[in-house]
């Protein structure tokens, strides 16, 4: 059986698959890939193993011909139509729970980067401007008796939740359902007025696709932190954009964009937005996991047994 990989991932699942007698390809040419070369798979090849970035909307995957499996190499699925595939009996895989520590705690670094400016004052200091302590260089936001939103709380919002343990903040989440945890659950618009640090932990659906305009920025606090690790559309980058020029915004943390891989040019010249380029699982470990993970998904379907972690 023949599986193609539409970019280079960890050795541990490549191998994996090799071991179980599989003939694997993968795609050797940077950037994202073409249409017309992920037809050609879906066409030729048993098994898909894709990226959170190839389109697999209904247009492409209508074409489909011998694929009977596409295991995304990420948790988030919107870049794939499930229902269809479902409709073409192509069953769709995600890789779950083994990058919530590592999504979870970029989300951190990134907050705490943002709220207290470590990549401004790094630059500083390398164009060699640090000239002496001083009382007021880099002021910025602390996390201290803080109150910490959280939209979304599922495994990576519950972890990161976790992870303020020792940083005396006040936790409040709003998420489709409520949840048996010790923190406060409040609907959007009073997470919106209450909090000083707001992270995004939900996925990219219709429902979710700019949840975050104008009207919601004018609602938050003067001056708060917002921390994007989930799905760049979720919000309105370009009123984005306004608040954190006219100050509603005092920081940001992005790991990702709403026309990913384009960055609103804006964002780049602001000093006061940390832009990460979608990293969030980028540890050794999370990306081994995930490799593995996407190989046992196709060998189980393929060997005519179930997957481990379908996305419904
Ligand atoms: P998850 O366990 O499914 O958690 C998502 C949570 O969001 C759930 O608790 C869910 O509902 C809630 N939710 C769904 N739709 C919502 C809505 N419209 N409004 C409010 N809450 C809503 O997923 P996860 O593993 O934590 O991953 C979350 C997302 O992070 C992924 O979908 C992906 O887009 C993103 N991600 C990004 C990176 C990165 O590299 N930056 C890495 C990994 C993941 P309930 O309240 O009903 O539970
Ligand atoms: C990364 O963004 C993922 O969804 O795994
Ligand atoms: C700072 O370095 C201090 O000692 O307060």
């Amino acid at each position: 059986m023949k599986v193609f990989i539409t970019k280079k991932i960890p050795e541990s699942g490549v191998n994996y698959l090799k071991e179980k007698g599989f003939d694997v390809t993968v795609r050797e040419e940077k950037g994202i890939i073409p249409d017309k070369d992920l037809i050609k798979a879906l066409k030729n090849y048993d098994g898909v193993i894709s990226m959170l970035s190839d389109n697999l909307s209904k247009e492409i995957l209508k074409h489909a011909e011998k694929t009977k499996v596409i295991a995304n190499y990420a948790v988030g699925y919107n870049n794939i139509d499930v229902k269809f595939a479902k409709e073409k009996g192509i069953i769709v895989t995600n890789t779950p729970d083994v990058l919530t520590f590592a999504t979870a705690e970029l989300a951190f670094a990134l907050m705490l980067s943002a709220s207290r400016r470590l990549i401004e004052a790094d630059k500083f200091t390398r164009e060699g401007r640090f000239d002496g302590w001083d009382p007021l260089l880099f002021l910025g936001k602390t996390l201290d008796g803080a109150t910490v939103g959280i939209v979304g709380m599922g495994r990576i919002g519950q972890k990161f939740a976790e992870m303020l343990k020792g940083f005396n903040a006040n936790i409040i989440y709003y998420s489709k359902t409520k949840k048996n945890l010790p923190y406060r659950f409040v609907d959007l618009d009073t997470l919106l007025k209450e909090s000083d640090f707001i992270s995004l932990h939900l996925p990219l659906t219709k429902e979710s696709k700019h949840m975050f305009t104008e009207k919601e920025f004018n609602k938050m606090k003067e001056g708060v932190i917002f921390v994007n690790t989930a799905r760049g559309a979720i919000v309105r980058e370009k009123d984005l954009v306004k608040a954190l020029k006219n100050g509603k915004i005092a920081y940001a943390g992005l790991d990702v964009y709403e026309f990913e891989p384009k960055i609103s040019e804006e964002l780049i010249h602001m000093d006061n937005v940390v832009v990460l380029p979608h990293i969030g699982s980028a540890t050794e470990k999370a990306r081994s996991d995930m490799s593995m993970l996407v190989a046992k998904n196709i060998y189980a379907v393929l060997s005519g047994g179930k997957p481990l972690t379908p996305v419904d």
